[in-house]
């Protein structure tokens, strides 16, 4: 496994609109890698802090300003409880991509900002994988069948989503098609980490 510093987890990102099926592989590439040291965590939260700021952004319409500062000051508690000193690999459900195509794309903020917040907040403990899982926001919204929370109405994650394809250019994400069926999907990221030594 390739790792360019070893004071640093091997971090490994999955993002995409509500929807997209995140968790879903997520899932499935913790369960392929738990003979290793591992750790699975999801953003917002991952903390007894970071849940609560969770379950606080899921159930009420902030405003952006006060939402941007939330997830980032869970992100600053998940690095400082997680990733500090943690050598392993670390499977992200979100991470700091979220926050720019969410609040930055979606709601306005100011995404040169956006960046230095997360550059402040995640120092040394930046991606070495991201996987962007792409889809039609119409297509996402079928497939959550539970109540949806604030984030998710049609034209948002339509901004959303333009916003992690401008992301994924940027950044060299591995962009999948997530209107594929699990397996599919599931196929090329395993693929990818076999690229990169993190699965043999
Ligand atoms: N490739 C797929 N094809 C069809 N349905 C899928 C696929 N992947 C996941 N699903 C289903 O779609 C729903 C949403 O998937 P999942 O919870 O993994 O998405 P998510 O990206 O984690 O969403 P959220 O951002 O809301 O947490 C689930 O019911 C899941 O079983
Ligand atoms: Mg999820």
């Amino acid at each position: 496994m390739e790792n360019t510093t070893t004071q640093k987890p091997y971090i490994i990102v999955f993002e995409g609109i509500d929807g997209s099926g995140k968790s879903t592989q997520i899932n499935i590439v913790y369960e392929l890698l738990k003979d290793k040291n591992v750790k699975l965590l999801r953003e917002p939260g991952s903390t007894e802090i970071g849940e609560k700021i969770r379950d606080i952004l899921k159930s009420q319409k902030l405003d952006p300003k006060t939402q941007t500062f939330l997830i980032e000051a869970s992100r600053a508690h998940m690095i400082e409880n997680h990733l500090k000193g943690f050598k392993g690999i670390v499977l992200l459900d979100r991470f700091i991509y979220s926050t720019i195509a969410y609040q930055g794309y979606g709601f306005g903020i100011d995404i040169s900002f956006l960046k230095t917040l997360n550059d402040f907040v995640c120092d040394i403990y930046t991606p070495d994988i991201v996987f962007l899982l792409d889809i039609d926001p119409k297509t996402a919204l079928k497939r959550l069948k539970r109540e949806k929370d604030v984030f998710e109405n049609l034209d948002f994650l339509k901004r959303v989503r333009d916003g992690y394809l401008e992301l994924a250019k940027e950044y060299s994400f591995y962009t999948i098609d997530a209107s594929k069926n699990v397996e599919a999907i599931t196929d090329e990221i395993t693929a990818v980490l076999k690229q990169h030594g993190i699965l043999s």
